[in-house]
């Protein structure tokens, strides 16, 4: 449970805010490369942490990322023509490089009237299949962190993303909860048929045990945590351990080892699920792979443009009480756990189902939650820290060790050795 004023300070990202200050402290994906495919093509209206922003792809194919709003009389850029390097406004047709630089006034007869001011840009990086951009002051800006999921050829990596019209700590409170598993998805983990998926074979198991035993510790980067199940096979009593890690200040990296989540804020109601598999041997980005995985846990971009999860779908408002949640009560009676067909739209309907932006006065925490416990402090320390004017925890952590994993381990056998290179602060007993 939190006060009113605590759940503002964790929750809320706008320019001034306590976390929107930490969070502007690191580089974060704002949009997937995939998003502006070429150079010159057309250009992207995108979101982050409270801020109205525009992508676009310049004629040398370098991306940009500035106000969405013309510095002119503000006309939205996302109607722009992105031509000669630039973006031009067709309001008045004032027109701006990557950099922000005004490169042409047409309406104005005075050279030099250009040079006097700029629009707002941020720096960008494109890796692993995201745009990465930095918002905060340019004389903090982080070393670009270095992840196991870089090193692997573009063909062994899948992206996608997912729009969640809710708050970003909802959506990073179904990452770090695995008792929900067994029970919301209990569809989804009992379908055989595609076990050769990765993702399928390595949470089947867990529709077996619906109360896991969790265990967590703080760490440099923020914090990890265990959910162990007791197995019983073939006589023998053994455990399955999994472990996720929460990097601050909105990663997360699955228990199934080669999935990383990053939760970024659009708006304090509206937020970017990035998803990011990847694997050393396996080609996940090729197909047929790449879309059995994607429409798996519908990520597919028909599902998402069906639900309402795409940038512009979005503004539907499909998901919402006026649609019922788009649930379908008709499979429910025939059998169907939920009424909803996929594990993304599963998580996202529950998430924003409690409020666009929650109200955490009025819950009831458990001990199956201990891992959200974790999250809401690991937050609120990086909102203080923010406010304070002072480097959020993680900012300086090593994140190329940061790392889920997953095991079945014989009785006794100590579940950290399983993530042997993150660093512990404190350990954290269920009660
Ligand atoms: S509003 Fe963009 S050029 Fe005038
Ligand atoms: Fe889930």
């Amino acid at each position: 449970m939190l006060s009113a004023a605590d759940n503002d300070r964790m929750c809320r990202v706008g320019p001034g805010t306590p976390q929107g200050t930490a969070m502007r402290r690191f580089w974060i994906p704002a949009l997937l490369s995939s998003e502006l495919p070429a150079p010159d093509c057309d250009p992207v209206r995108v979101q982050a942490l409270g801020e109205d922003l525009v992508a676009f792809r310049d004629s040398e194919g370098q991306v940009g990322l500035i106000d969405e709003y013309c510095r002119h009389r503000n006309a939205s850029l996302s109607l722009g023509r992105v031509e000669g390097c630039g973006i031009r406004c067709i309001y008045h047709g004032w027109k701006f490089d990557r950099h922000g630089n005004i490169m042409e006034t047409p309406n104005v007869a005075d050279p030099k009237f250009k040079q006097r001011f700029k629009a707002k840009a941020y720096p960008v990086r494109e890796v692993a299949g995201m745009v990465w951009t930095y918002m905060g002051p340019a004389e903090l800006e982080p070393p670009f962190p270095h992840y196991a999921f870089m090193d692997v050829p573009d063909a062994n990596r899948l992206n996608a993303m997912a729009i969640v019209p809710c708050n970003f700590v909802q959506v990073m409170e179904g990452l770090v909860d695995s008792s929900h598993l067994s029970v919301l998805h209990t569809v989804g983990l009992k379908n055989t048929d595609i076990s050769q998926l990765s993702f399928a074979a390595a949470t089947g198991h867990m529709q077996f045990d619906a109360a896991p035993h969790i265990e967590a510790d703080d760490t440099d980067f923020g914090f990890h945590y265990v959910a162990i199940r007791r197995i019983h096979e073939a006589g023998a009593e053994r455990t399955i351990a999994r472990v996720a890690a929460f990097q601050s200040p909105c990663f997360v990296f699955n228990p199934n080892g080669d999935l990383w989540f990053a939760v970024v804020p659009m708006s304090d109601e509206r937020t970017m699920f990035f998803h990011l598999w990847w694997d050393a041997q396996k080609k996940m980005g090729e197909e047929p792979l790449a879309s059995e995985q994607l429409r798996f846990v519908g990520l597919d971009p028909e599902t998402l443009e069906e639900w309402g999860m795409t940038r512009t779908t979005v503004e539907l408002g499909r998901l919402s009480p006026h649609s019922g949640y788009m649930q379908d009560r008709e499979a429910m009676r025939r059998g169907h756990f939920t009424g909803i067909a996929n594990f993304t739209q599963e998580d996202a309907i529950v998430s924003m189902s409690a409020g666009a932006l929650r109200d955490r006065s009025r819950e009831m925490l458990c001990v199956a939650d201990l891992a959200i416990t974790c999250l809401y402090r690991a937050l609120l320390k990086s909102a203080n820290a923010g406010e304070r004017g002072e480097a959020p925890i993680g900012l300086n952590a090593d994140v190329s060790r940061i790392r889920g994993a997953n095991a079945t381990l014989e009785l006794g056998v100590e579940w950290r050795t399983l993530v042997p290179e993150h660093r512990l602060s404190t350990a954290i007993a269920a009660e």
